[in-house]
């Protein structure tokens, strides 16, 4: 029994060196944590359980059949974060580069199984060189047989990836089909083809992380939902963005306890400022409405123009989309009706309950917006809240004007409850837009044109520039005082907390992707 024991543990010693000790110490002096340290600062202290320790990869191609790794190259397996059951699958750059075969995949897909069948999240710490070349199609399979498990899970449980080194390849469509992706500043970066192919084929000159670090896939493509400074705040970031998510599809997000106490919020009331075209940050809106620092805003540096995030009202879990008056005047363009498309399908999902705060002057015109397609990917958002069945709530602050009216969140699309601050102008568009068309010939046989103009948008203002034409047809269901907000929405999100709404039988809708 002694040598059997004493075999296990040298395997077991074996398997947790990877590449080995030089290679540990490479990735170390490369600023990055190994795939066992990353899980070890991820999960509740000694709540992981490794599965497929001994795995081994079968193919004897090239050098393969010499160099053996026992887990071959990635460390799966679950345990908890607080308190709460994960998944969890950390790819080992130190073994072949982190790269993916046929029994590396197998491993993963293990774990996804088994979290379907239970109903828990599953987390990807990425670090990989893509499909192994040695072994060919093998590879490409094995990565075939993630995207598939990837997809079937899609709207069952969260899924989350982090970027924690190169991930290059095949290595970024798994992370791609989660739900959040995460990356490192300076460490970590992401792209299908890498700077030597680029080269080639285009003829540009572009470093690795020109091309894929997390500053360009945060700021310019919006792959990357959130980026952090090192390893460490990354997956601190991991857990506090599960703290807002339920298990599963069919579970609700966890709550924290909340004690009943004065909700009114008299800083709101001096947020908007007199002349309705200065900006102001829907931000403050935002953190002076939810509990305290429970804001967590995801893509905070992608379309700025609309903020999303996660926060809690009254301990209970909500997911935010706000139009940015600060950036662009909070207008919809593509990037940002993707972004929110995106989140609001997240919440809905999840059973995550949603509030919008709306201050929009509308789409952005101009041929780039058209040519690029504003009507297919405008149509993303409108359709993603109209088939939203969470509790969905809007809060308009100033403006809601034209089809942006409509498609952000309003009663029509099936809003529960539309409140509106005083300050709310909801009308077709702006006072002197509308003035100057359907003043038209007036403005022009005016002695003074100016002046008339200034006359005529006076008169469109007064009769439109409000919320009571529309709280008047029932469209708004209460003009409120900014400082009452908080306490409006903490009773209205709990007397909706029983919602019931489904869809109409079918496969599945057809959103304009
Ligand atoms: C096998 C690989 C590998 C791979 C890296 N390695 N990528 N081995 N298959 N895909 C090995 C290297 O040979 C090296 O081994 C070790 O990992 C470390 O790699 P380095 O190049 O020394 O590291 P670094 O300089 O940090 O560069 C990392 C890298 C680079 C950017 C990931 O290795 C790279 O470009 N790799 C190839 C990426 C790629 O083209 N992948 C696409 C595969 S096709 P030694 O023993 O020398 O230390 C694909 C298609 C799937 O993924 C399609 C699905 C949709």
């Amino acid at each position: 029994m002694k040598e059997k024991l004493d075999l296990l543990n040298k395997k077991i010693e074996e398997a947790k060196l990877g590449g080995g000790e030089d290679r540990i110490a490479a990735q170390h002096k490369k600023r990055k944590l190994t795939a066992r340290e990353r899980i070890h600062f991820l999960l509740d202290e000694g709540s992981f359980e490794e599965i497929g320790m001994f795995v081994m990869h079968r193919s004897t191609n090239f050098d393969l059949a010499e160099q053996k790794y026992l887990g071959d190259g990635v460390v799966t397996g679950y345990g908890t974060i607080h308190g709460r059951l994960v998944y969890v699958f950390s790819q080992d750059f130190t073994v072949l580069g982190g790269s993916l075969a046929e029994a590396y995949a197998e491993k993963i897909c293990k774990v996804m199984d088994l979290a379907m069948k239970n109903g828990a999240p599953v987390i990807g710490l990425n670090d990989s060189g893509g499909a192994r070349i040695q072994e060919g199609v093998v590879s490409l399979a094995g990565y075939a047989d993630i995207f598939y498990r990837n997809t079937m899970a899609s709207g069952v449980i969260p899924q989350l990836s982090a970027i924690m080194g190169p991930c290059a390849g095949g290595a970024v469509y798994s992370p791609a089909l989660t739900d959040f992706i995460m990356m490192v500043e300076n460490t970590s970066y992401m792209f299908v083809t890498g700077p030597n192919v680029v080269k080639t084929v285009t003829h540009e000159e572009v470093t690795s992380e020109e091309l894929g670090g997390a500053s360009a896939h945060s700021i310019k493509s919006g792959v990357t939902h959130l980026t952090y400074a090192n390893e460490v705040a990354c997956i601190n970031g991991i857990k506090t963005l599960l703290s807002y998510m339920p298990q599963n599809c069919e579970d609700d997000a966890p709550s924290i306890p909340y004690e009943a106490a004065d909700e009114s919020r008299l800083a709101l009331n001096d947020i908007i400022p007199e002349n309705p075209n200065q900006p102001y940050d829907i931000k403050d809106v935002i953190n002076n409405t939810v509990d305290t620092d429970t804001f967590y805003e995801i893509q905070k540096d992608f379309a700025e123009n609309i903020v999303v995030g996660f926060a809690r009202l009254a301990g209970k879990s909500i997911g935010i989309v706000a139009n940015q008056p600060a950036f662009l005047a909070g207008v919809l363009d593509i990037k940002s009706s993707q972004k929110a498309a995106r989140f609001v399908r997240f919440c809905d999902s999840f059973n995550i309950p949603l509030l919008v705060f709306e201050d929009v002057p509308g789409f952005l015109p101009g041929t780039d917006q058209e040519w690029n397609g504003i009507i297919t990917n405008g149509a993303k958002l409108l359709y993603a809240f109209c088939e939203a069945t969470v509790p969905r709530i809007t809060v308009i602050t100033r403006k809601a004007y034209g089809g942006a009216y409509d498609v952000m969140n309003s009663k029509h699309i099936g809003a529960d409850m539309n409140f509106a601050w005083p300050t709310a102008e909801i009308a077709v568009m702006g006072a002197k837009g509308a003035a100057e068309i359907i003043f038209k010939k007036e403005i022009a046989a005016a002695k003074n044109p100016e002046e008339k103009l200034k006359e005529k948008e006076a008169e469109y203002a007064e009769m439109f520039a409000n919320p009571y034409n529309a709280a008047a047809r029932g469209y708004v269901d209460e003009v409120i005082r900014p400082d009452q907000t908080r306490e409006k929405l903490i009773k209205a999100f709990k007397m909706l907390e029983n919602k019931v709404a489904s869809l109409p039988k079918k496969k599945h809708g057809n959103i304009p992707l």
